[in-house]
């Protein structure tokens, strides 16, 4: 994606985080980053407030990595904001997240007019509030003809209920005839999963400290960078996200082969 330097140059001119613009190659970004968001219920805690307070700051902590992506010529930037086994929370909390999720979208849409962003959802949205349903197909059928960064948000997503899901879409077009089973490929598997078109993650970052995938992305993440931060998902900023570009391009990327570089 283009980048606009000098709105870049501003957006990082503070000094003082441990972290500059210039410690990246902007030629090397990585084209897809996916954040799996966590922490936010243990920074509210820590701070004496209810989890639904962490979920609040986690909107500001989202757009601005929304902005960053933008502005760092990302071209998908995916989240994972609520799992398939998240329905196990506590019914308050859902339906907290599922308002906010509903408001959040209204009241981001003029942002992602503004900057030429198209929405896309991983994951089963029929089981969702109808209302959340609504503003989501508003979102989609509002930027979908927009042509600049691809802002995916995984809700009630979980990795294996998509394979199996795509298995299933195969197994049919066999039984109708339309497909032999010889014909079932990565691509073919590829190409049934909520993220068909779109390139796999090269950097996928996970925040609060957890070394886990938590039935995110399982085929998708095959050869993907991860970068593991302690930082909770409320206070993670744009310095953050260099941080972890920066990470990213200190490695050298083999995908099982030998060094390219
Ligand atoms: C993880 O923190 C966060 C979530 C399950 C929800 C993510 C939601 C947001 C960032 C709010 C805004 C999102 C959108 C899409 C508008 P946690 O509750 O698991 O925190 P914990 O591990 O400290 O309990």
């Amino acid at each position: 994606m283009p980048v606009d330097i000098d709105k870049l140059t501003s957006y990082y001119a503070e000094g003082g985080h441990g972290v500059a613009l210039s410690d990246i190659d902007l030629k090397r970004v990585p084209r897809h980053v996916s954040i799996i968001m966590d922490g936010n219920g243990r920074w509210a805690t820590a701070r004496g407030l209810d989890r639904s307070k962490g979920h609040v700051a986690g909107v500001d902590a989202l757009r601005e990595a929304v902005t960053t992506s933008v502005r760092l010529g990302v071209e998908v930037f995916s989240v994972y904001a609520f799992s398939t086994e998240n329905w196990r929370r506590p019914k308050r909390e859902v339906d907290l997240l599922m308002h906010l999720f509903a408001t959040t979208l209204v009241n981001e849409l003029p942002l992602f007019h503004q900057e030429n962003v198209r929405l896309l959802f991983f994951g089963d949205l029929t089981r969702l509030p109808e209302r959340t349903r609504k503003v989501f197909q508003r979102g989609l059928d509002e930027t979908a003809d927009h042509t600049g960064m691809v802002f995916a948000l995984a809700v009630n997503y979980g990795s294996r209920a998509e394979i199996a899901r795509a298995a299933r879409e195969l197994a049919e077009e066999v039984a109708a005839g339309a497909l032999s089973p010889d014909e079932i490929d990565e691509d073919a598997l590829s190409s049934r999963l909520y993220t068909a078109g779109l390139p796999d993650p090269d950097l996928l970052i996970r925040t609060s400290g957890e070394m886990r995938l938590s039935n995110y992305l399982l085929w998708q993440l095959a050869y993907t960078e991860f970068y593991v931060t302690n930082t909770l998902w409320p206070d993670f900023s744009r310095w953050d996200y260099l941080k972890a570009i920066a990470s990213y391009q200190a490695r050298s990327r083999r995908f099982g082969g030998v060094v390219s570089r």
